[in-house]
């Protein structure tokens, strides 16, 4: 009897982590998924789309992480605004994990000129030289099966593209920066 009910706890132990897997990479198909170009354009207060996303990883956030915001102020942005906050989740999701939800993010917004520009920075271990290049490759992953599908920095590569942006990567051990650049007048 015991024996057997051990089985079926560690049965039911399987399932749990399967149906979690799953769920996982559902989540992030339906991300990828919902890349496409029917939304229109309008004009968005980026701030916003930002402070959205730190809301939705509060609890992330409140495991240790110190969050700083140099913002100033800017205009608002012809954008794809549902694609954009895909952009910031993917970004800030990816800070997070590299800090282990323990660190200091900063996000730094400015104007200059045309441009405005987003940084997002974190405390993490940072990227080693070795696979700088391949990050943005759909499916490059160094993180466990199940938890990362490596579709995300493929996404915000498209999605910054299609902005006629650009994304630039800095990172040494304990700083990482992801920088976006979004044109201000976009017809
Ligand atoms: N802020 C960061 N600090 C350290 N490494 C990073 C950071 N952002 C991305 N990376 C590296 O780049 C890889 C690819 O990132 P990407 O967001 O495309 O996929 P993922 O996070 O692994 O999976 P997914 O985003 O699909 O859940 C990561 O696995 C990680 O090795
Ligand atoms: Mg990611």
């Amino acid at each position: 009897m015991a024996y057997k009910l051990t089985e079926i706890q560690r049965g039911t132990q399987t399932i749990n982590t399967a149906t979690d897997r799953a769920s996982k990479v559902v989540f992030a198909l339906k991300n990828y998924a919902r890349y496409d170009s029917s939304e229109a354009m309008i004009q968005s207060d980026i701030v916003d789309g930002i402070e959205t996303v730190l809301t939705l990883y509060q609890n992330n956030i409140k495991q240790g992480v110190e969050v700083l915001r140099n913002y100033q102020k800017i205009e608002p942005i012809l954008c794809y605004v549902d694609q954009l906050n895909q952009v910031w989740t993917n970004l800030i999701h990816n800070a997070l994990q590299a800090m282990n939800n323990k660190g200091t993010l900063i996000i730094d917004i400015m104007q200059a000129g045309n441009y405005v520009k987003v940084g997002i920075t974190d405390s993490g271990n940072g990227i080693p030289a070795e696979i700088m290049p391949k990050i943005f490759e759909p499916f490059f992953t160094t993180k466990p099966p199940g938890e990362g599908s490596g579709l995300g920095l493929d996404i915000v590569k498209k999605i910054i593209e299609k902005h006629d942006g650009k994304i630039e990567v800095e990172s040494v051990p304990g700083k990482t920066t992801f920088t976006v650049c979004l044109s201000v007048n976009l017809s």
